[in-house]
């Protein structure tokens, strides 16, 4: 189904350069759990070479993606991906075509579920989540140089 930004396949192979972005990579990705792998897959390799925490990024894009083929209506419609590492940060978005909006969990000892975002939050310097006309965006960033961004690690807030 289409989703709010036209976009599908890897835009630019991963390179580095001295302009604003050095990784701009995108995919639609079908809202079934067993293409979150491709997903963790295709995070890894648009970062490949650059000296990420990509171990956390990765953890990061899971949870969103997880997330994402729940909540895509209908369940196995689409969601979208965007990588883009810049000079100073690096910001994901994945967008899925469901209309409810996450909300940040206190999960018990004895809860299943909920701690995705609470994952996101401590990984990442800032996340939220933004309307779009179909569904909504959740995202994430990291700040840092990407030579230096495994340092900039701290617990984050969510924007909106
Ligand atoms: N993309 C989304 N669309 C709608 N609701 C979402 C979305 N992502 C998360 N949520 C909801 O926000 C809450 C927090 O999500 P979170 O990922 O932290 O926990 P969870 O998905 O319930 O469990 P876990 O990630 O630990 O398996 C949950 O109620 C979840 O259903
Ligand atoms: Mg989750």
């Amino acid at each position: 189904m289409a989703l709010p930004i036209a976009s599908t396949g890897l835009k630019a192979p991963q390179h580095r350069t001295k302009a604003t972005v050095e990784v701009s990579a995108a995919r639609d990705f079908t809202s079934r759990p067993e293409y979150v792998r491709e997903v963790r897959a295709f995070t890894r390799d648009a970062l490949a070479g650059l000296d990420h925490a990509v171990g956390d990024i990765v953890l990061c894009v899971s949870e969103l993606a997880t997330n994402a083929v729940r909540h895509s209506t209908p369940h196995d419609g689409t969601f979208h991906l965007d990588i883009r590492v810049g000079r100073d940060k690096l910001r994901v978005e994945c967008h899925d075509s469901g209309s409810k909006k996450p909300t940040l969990q206190t999960p018990s000892d004895a809860d299943e579920g909920g701690r995705g975002l609470l994952l996101v939050q401590a990984l990442a310097s800032r996340w939220g989540v933004s309307s779009r006309p179909l569904g909504k965006c959740v995202w994430f960033e990291i700040d840092g140089d990407p030579s230096v961004l495994q340092g900039c690690r701290r617990a984050g807030r969510a924007d909106s």
